[in-house]
């Protein structure tokens, strides 16, 4: 499944970059590009990025927001607990 359509990206994609070592959203933008362009792929790159990591995307989002801001979730590490 696509998505990132102005890329031509694939969840499948996403995923054997975490499989290959990727440790964040930003990790998978870096390599691939995703959500570079439009952005209107950045929700569902990040979804799989947190389900990766067994994490629930809106959760961690939440929960990164609220103790960092937005312009830090690039940077968050990967697994932060969620409470
Ligand atoms: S759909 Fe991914 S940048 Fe536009």
């Amino acid at each position: 499944m696509f998505v990132c359509i102005c890329n031509g990206i694939t969840d499948s994609s996403i995923r054997r970059e975490l499989q290959a070592g990727a440790r964040s959203f930003n990790d998978i933008q870096q390599r691939l590009g995703v959500a570079g362009q439009c952005g209107s792929c950045e929700a569902q790159a990040r979804a799989i990025v947190s389900e990766h990591f067994g994490l629930e995307p809106d959760r961690f989002y939440d929960a990164a927001v609220t103790t960092a801001g937005r312009d830090d979730f690039n940077t968050l590490p990967p697994l932060v607990a969620v409470a």
